[in-house]
């Protein structure tokens, strides 16, 4: 059966691939963002309602990160209004080991929608589509947390597990926790890149406080700053988020992708070897 889904945040990183993967099950998919068809905004809640009007189930990603000052009351107050809306089910995209993060999810539990929570572990994407992309692209990458070992999950992976809960049922009032099938540390992805790509990326451990102040000196803006600070202390020094989780391949039925193979798959694209781009 034919829903009309909308998609928050639906040009961006997972919310791209849920909605490429909808359309392609011939679902009425609506994109909403700032600058797409459905104008949404979560800095402005008067534009949730207009937003969910005549939506069936909805996949919500929250931008920056469900971390920041801001993002519980947002969610509250998009899950009452989806609610009115007469919304069915909502797919919250949430981070693993984020204590902010939870609380948000505990609001989706208690909406009185049906839900499913998807809990990521750190994107493989992160090196592709996002903050690490130009350092790699500049053949230099320092980053603090280098012997930290991190289950990468692929996009690719998230986007299938969250249109399967969209979709079916049976995923109703789970939370699943998406990993990659094993843990890499930074120096180990950036290896596996530059390995891929065939091209030398020096990869230089330094200091949290090191990387910070050269944000700052790069004109990164302080908000953006105080959340890097808090997914590599908070997040990555969380001993829990090096764990392996095995519920892509319950879900899906396969096993998750191999950072090796996201790599291999992503250097045939040749975004690894193009001049630096500008990712903030
Ligand atoms: N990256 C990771 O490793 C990781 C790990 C675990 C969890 N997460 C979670 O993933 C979520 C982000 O998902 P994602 O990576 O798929 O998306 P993303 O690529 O970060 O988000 C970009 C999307 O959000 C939209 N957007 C930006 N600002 C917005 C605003 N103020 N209001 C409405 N839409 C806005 C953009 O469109 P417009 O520009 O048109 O508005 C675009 O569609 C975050 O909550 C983060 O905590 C990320």
């Amino acid at each position: 059966m034919k829903s009309n889904i909308l998609v928050i945040g639906g040009t961006g990183k997972t919310g791209r691939r849920v909605a490429h993967i909808l359309q392609n099950q011939q679902q009425n998919v609506h994109i909403g963002s700032r600058n797409s068809a459905i104008p949404f905004n979560w800095n402005d809640a008067t534009t949730y309602a207009k937003a969910l009007k005549g939506m069936d189930c909805a996949y919500i990603t929250y931008h920056p990160d469900l971390a920041v000052p801001g993002a519980k009351e947002a969610i509250k107050a998009l899950t009452e209004t989806a609610l009115q809306q007469g919304l069915e089910k909502v797919i919250l995209l949430s981070g693993k080991g984020e204590k902010e993060a939870e609380a948000c999810e505990e609001i989706v539990a208690n909406s009185g929608l049906n839900y499913t929570i998807v809990r990521a572990s750190w994107f493989n994407q992160n090196f592709s589509e996002s903050m690490f992309l130009d350092p790699i692209l500049a053949g230099h990458i320092a980053l603090p947390m280098a012997e930290t070992k991190i289950p990468f999950v692929d996009a690719d992976d998230i986007a299938e597990v969250v249109a399967k809960a969209l979709l079916d049922d049976t995923l109703n009032g789970q939370i699943i926790t998406v990993t990659g099938p094993r843990t890499l540390t930074f120096k180990e992805a950036v290896e596996t890149i530059a390995k891929a790509a065939n091209r030398n990326i020096n990869f230089q451990e330094i200091s949290l406080d090191a990387y910070l102040e050269g944000m700052k000196n790069a004109g990164v803006p302080d908000d953006f700053i105080w959340l890097l600070g808090y997914l590599f202390k908070e997040v990555l020094g969380n001993a829990d988020n090096q764990i392996v989780s095995t519920d892509i391949s319950t879900v899906l039925g396969r096993k998750a992708i191999d950072f090796n193979e996201f790599a291999q798959t992503t250097a045939a694209t040749g975004i690894w070897n193009q001049s630096i781009t500008q990712t903030f």
